[in-house]
């Protein structure tokens, strides 16, 4: 059906699709088979042909307050009109102060200063030359190990490739940074369809200890940890985990660093993942959901100890932290970032995410009957679902997000899992639409 003010754009067909370098993207098999979209509003996209497409993963975990959000739109246009550019470094604007204060009200603990970058990936090497900063500043420079976790994603930095756990993410790219070890991932047998935090698995946080004994506690610098691994599929933590490693860490002064570029934002049924699950961290990355995805953003909070020992180991007029990007904290992003923070509150839809959740959940796991479907996860509002892979590994996958959007589902996948994380805005009739298609997609898979 097609949306009724819907100005048609020509169809992919008469589109030169030549010049284009998609990423991530295999680009042949697109050009062959393009998925566009020409309009999108509230939980659906359309395409050219003027099929609405219902949005089952919030775009890519970003447009949690649904799409064309007006009141996001007018602080954009007005920002544009007032201050439309200055530089970040030695220059300020109100809302770039304003918008940190509003993060910092929101994290937990004392991760009060906040850092902006343009998105996840550099949010997290941020966070990484942050650690390192803070290591050299107390004196203890030596500490340059991180450690991650296999089946992570870290962004496309050339730090987050190191911290990735990722093969494909990893391999074309030779090892990247030197010094990252890898802890095993939580992703075992004994957890199969199990719905929240698994009961097996806690144990796999002395993997850290391993680590640590192997590298020397004095040379590691931070772990990175993904509460809920996004990307890779939904793996919740199991219970105690993130609590035990957080022990491991305190006890050998290692910085934990949560990636918070999916879960945080109301994703995890709190404003982060932290407090979810009661472990807070000494730094906290985060990107998508804080500008409802409509302009790259991304942050790192740090904690007091983190910022003061940064901040008071150089002199008065010295630059205490060499990085930053041209368009950190962009006046045009803040005033969308606050507009969005603002409709999260006024709408209360961390709430009604928290409220839609027992449903979307319980309307996940149900695809357990389907016997393509090998394992399901879930929590709060991101769910997952593994396929049997038919071929070679992924081509399922890719197949069926193919087959899925051409149904008129738009349905984030990783190799042969599939990725749920609806706006906050949805509905349960919205939960229904999306399962309809995928039952009728996945029974013909
Ligand atoms: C945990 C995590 N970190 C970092 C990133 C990278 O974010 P971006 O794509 O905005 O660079 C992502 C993206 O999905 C992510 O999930």
């Amino acid at each position: 059906m097609g949306h009724p003010d819907t100005q048609l754009q020509p169809p992919a067909s008469t589109l030169a699709l030549d010049h284009y370098w998609m990423p991530f993207t295999p680009n042949k098999d697109f050009r062959a088979h393009p998925m566009l979209a020409v309009k999108a509003e509230g939980m659906y996209y359309w395409n050219e042909r003027g099929d609405k497409i219902l949005d089952a993963s919030s775009g890519l975990f970003c447009v949690a307050a649904g799409h064309a959000r007006p009141e996001i739109a007018d602080a954009v246009r007005k920002q544009l009109m007032e201050l439309d550019y200055i530089p970040p470094f030695l220059r300020g604007h109100p809302k770039a102060f304003e918008l940190a204060g509003r993060i910092a009200k929101m994290t937990p603990g004392d991760l009060n200063s906040v850092f902006f970058t343009n998105s996840g990936s550099e949010a997290v090497d941020t966070a990484m030359k942050i650690a390192l900063a803070y290591h050299r500043a107390r004196g203890e420079a030596q500490r340059q190990v991180f450690i991650s976790r296999e089946r992570a994603y870290h962004g496309v930095g050339f730090g987050g490739v190191a911290l990735s756990g990722l093969t494909n993410n990893r391999r074309a790219f030779g090892v990247g940074l030197a010094g990252v070890a890898h802890m095993r991932h939580t992703h075992i047998p004994q957890n199969r369809f199990q719905r929240g935090e698994g009961d097996h698995g806690a144990e796999l946080a002395e993997d850290l200890s391993r680590l640590i004994n192997l590298h020397g506690a004095e040379n590691i610098a931070a772990v990175f940890i993904e509460p809920v691994a996004g990307s890779t599929g939904c793996l919740v933590p199991p219970k105690g985990y993130l609590k035990r490693v957080r022990e491991i860490c305190d006890a050998n002064k290692l910085l934990l660093v949560f990636d918070e570029v999916i879960c945080g934002i109301g994703r995890m049924g709190s404003n982060f993942a932290a407090q979810s699950f009661g472990v807070t961290p000494d730094m906290l990355t985060m990107a998508k959901a804080l500008t409802n995805g409509v302009q790259p953003m991304g942050a790192v909070a740090a904690s007091e100890r983190i910022y003061r020992a940064v901040i008071d180991a150089a002199g008065p007029q010295a630059i205490e932290f060499f990085h930053g990007y041209t368009y950190s904290a962009h006046p045009v992003t803040c005033a969308a970032a606050l507009a969005t923070l603002d409709l999260y509150e006024k709408d209360g839809l961390f709430q009604q995410a928290r409220a839609l959740s027992p449903y979307f959940l319980d309307a996940v796991f149900s695809l357990q009957d389907l016997g393509i479907v090998t394992d399901i996860r879930g929590y709060a509002s991101m769910a997952a679902f593994d396929l049997a892979p038919a071929g070679v590994p992924g081509a399922r996958g890719h197949e069926l997000q193919k087959r899925l959007y051409d149904s008129g589902l738009h349905l984030k996948t990783t190799g042969d899992t599939a990725i749920l994380a609806p706006a906050y805005v949805a509905e349960k009739q919205h939960i229904d639409q999306m399962m309809e298609l995928l039952r009728k997609v996945l029974k013909t898979a």
